[in-house]
């Protein structure tokens, strides 16, 4: 499925990646986190989880990214118990072309793609000082769970968010 979302600056495409994407979107996250990983493990979150493992991109140009695993396990929410749960492994937009929307564009789409994959819940792990990501994430109706003392690898701490996907009774 392919959206495309009317911005300042231009129409922005927001669609699930293909193989021939990853290479720009690894650009773009060596461009904006500190968080890098093998060409490899996107290839594999493509092949595993290509329904939550969505592009933005503007007049050609990719500009932004999430991609996701799909997990089963516990639930970081205690009372879903076991499940299976959409994990935000990363998620980026190119500083030029931030506060238009994309990344809550790019997050609202790889959550359809976890309801589509039968997922009860969505949860990520998230910087305690990156505001703009945090505030992102509870317009979207996550909640903070807990905090993970040393997380990164620079030693700060991480907030565990999570979303319950679950159909709301009534
Ligand atoms: C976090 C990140 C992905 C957000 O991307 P983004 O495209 O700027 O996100 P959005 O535009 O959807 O939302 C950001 C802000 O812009 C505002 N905004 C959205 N559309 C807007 C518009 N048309 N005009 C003005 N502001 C707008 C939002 O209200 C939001 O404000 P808030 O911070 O007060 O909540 C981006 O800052 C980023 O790539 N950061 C570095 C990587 C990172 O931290 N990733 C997250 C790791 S978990």
């Amino acid at each position: 499925m392919q959206k495309s979302l009317a911005r300042r600056g231009g129409d922005v495409t927001i669609r699930p990646a293909t193989p021939a994407d990853v290479h720009k979107i690894i650009d773009v996250n060596l461009a904006t986190l500190p968080e890098h990983y093998s060409d490899s493990f996107f290839a594999e979150l493509l092949r595993d989880s290509p329904e939550t493992f969505i592009v933005a991109v503007l007049g050609g140009e990719t500009i932004g990214y999430v991609m996701c695993r799909i997990e089963y396990g516990f639930s970081s929410i205690r009372r879903f118990g076991l499940g299976r749960k959409g994990h935000i492994v990363s998620l980026a937009v190119l500083v030029s072309c931030r506060e238009k929307g994309v990344g809550t564009g790019l997050v609202q789409e790889a959550l359809n793609g976890m309801r589509k994959r039968g997922c009860s819940e969505a949860y990520l792990e998230v910087r305690v000082g990156n505001v703009s990501a945090v505030h992102l994430y509870e317009r979207l109706q996550f909640r903070i769970v807990s905090e993970l003392p040393g997380y990164y690898r620079d030693g700060e701490p991480a907030i565990l968010m999570s979303l319950s996907l679950e159909p709301k009774a009534g």
